[in-house]
C-alpha cells in the first residue's frame, strides 16, 4: 500500500505579478570599485532620441553578488581589498570577512592599499569592519553563527558592502557542500541589500578563463557576475605573439564571465599588478 503523502501546499507568497515586483528592485546603478580600468566594462541599455545606445554603469550593478576566482597569487585579495578601500572613502560601510587571514593581517593590507591609492586612512578605518573567520572557526563551521554575526555587524555599523575571502575557506573538506553554502551566503546577501564580492579559489586543474573556471563546483551558476582572473608563464613563441611579451615573461588576465544583472564587455583583457600592490585592467588581447 502507498505511503500517505502530505498533501500539496500552494506557496501563496512566493507568487508576485511582475507589476508588484518591480517596484521592489533596486535601481541599476553601478558601484565604483577602485580598480582601474573595471568600472568601464558593465554596461546599461538607454533609449536616447528613439535609438538603443549603451552607456557605462560605472562600476558593479549595485547589489549584485561577484565571484572573483583564479588561482592563488592572482590578485584577488588585492582586488577585494581596494574595493573595501575604495566603498570606505565613498562613506559606506564595508564588512570584511577573512577566512584565511586573521584580522590584523588583512588590516595592515588595507591600509597599504589606502596607501598606493591616496586615500587617508585615518579618515576610512572606522568604516571597514573585519569578521575573522580564520581565528575563529565557530564562523567556519557553522554558517548560522557567521550569518547571526553578519546581521550584527551590518546593523550596528551600517554595512552596505561585504566581502568573502574567500568562500573557498567555508567548505574546505566538505566541498559536496560547497552550492548548499554558497546558495545561504547568496540569500543573506539579497536579503541584506549587501553589494557583495566573494573570491573563491580555483584549483589549477580547472581550466584557465572558462565557464568552469569561475569557481568550479558550479558557484557560478548562484551569483550574480563571475570574473575569472589567471597568470600565464610565456613559454612558446607563440604565445609571445598573442601576448607581445617575452619567452619567460609571466602575463596576468582578466575576463568577466558573465553578469545576469548588465550588459557587460566579454574580452580577455591584460591585467597588471603595480609594484604598489594595486590591481588595474589593462587593454583586451587582440588577435595575434
Ligand atoms: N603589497 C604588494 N606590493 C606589490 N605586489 C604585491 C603586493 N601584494 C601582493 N602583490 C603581488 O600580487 C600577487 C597577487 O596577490 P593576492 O591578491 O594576494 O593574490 P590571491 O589573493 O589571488 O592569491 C602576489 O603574488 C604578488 O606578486
Ligand atoms: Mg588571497
Amino acid at each position: 500500500m502507498m505511503e500517505e503523502k502530505e498533501k500539496p501546499q500552494i506557496v501563496e507568497e512566493s507568487i508576485w505579478i511582475a507589476g508588484e515586483a518591480i517596484k521592489k528592485a533596486p535601481r541599476l546603478q553601478g558601484v565604483p570599485t577602485g580598480v582601474e580600468g573595471l568600472d568601464d566594462l558593465f554596461f546599461v541599455a538607454e533609449l536616447v532620441d528613439g535609438k538603443i545606445i549603451k552607456k557605462p554603469l560605472g562600476g558593479i550593478p549595485a547589489y549584485s553578488v561577484t565571484n572573483i576566482t583564479g588561482v592563488s597569487d592572482t590578485g584577488k585579495s588585492l582586488m577585494v581589498e581596494q574595493y573595501a578601500v575604495m566603498q570606505a572613502s565613498r562613506g559606506e560601510g564595508v564588512a570584511f570577512i577573512t577566512v584565511e587571514s586573521p584580522a590584523p593581517f588583512v588590516t595592515v593590507g588595507l591600509r597599504e592599499r589606502a596607501k598606493a591609492m591616496g586615500i587617508d586612512w585615518d579618515s576610512i578605518q572606522d568604516r571597514i569592519v573585519l569578521i575573522d573567520a580564520a581565528s575563529h572557526g565557530r564562523l567556519r563551521e557553522n554558517l548560522p553563527d557567521l550569518f547571526a554575526t553578519l546581521a550584527y555587524a551590518i546593523k550596528t555599523y551600517k554595512v552596505r558592502h561585504t566581502i568573502i575571502d574567500s568562500v573557498t575557506g567555508l567548505y574546505e573538506a566538505k566541498e559536496m557542500m560547497a552550492r548548499t553554502i554558497v546558495r545561504q551566503l547568496f540569500n543573506f546577501m539579497k536579503k541584506w541589500y549587501q553589494t557583495a564580492l566573494f573570491v573563491s579559489q580555483k584549483r589549477s586543474g580547472h581550466e584557465e578563463l572558462t565557464a568552469e573556471a569561475a569557481g568550479g563546483y558550479a558557484v557560478s551558476h548562484i551569483v550574480d557576475c563571475s570574473i575569472v582572473l589567471s597568470k600565464e608563464l610565456i613559454l612558446t613563441q607563440t604565445q609571445a605573439r598573442i601576448y607581445k611579451k617575452q619567452i619567460g615573461d609571466v602575463v596576468r588576465l582578466f575576463r568577466i564571465d558573465g553578469c545576469r544583472m548588465c550588459g557587460h564587455d566579454t574580452r580577455t583583457h591584460f591585467m597588471e599588478i603595480t609594484e604598489l600592490g594595486l590591481v588595474k585592467i589593462g587593454p583586451p588581447i587582440t588577435g595575434g
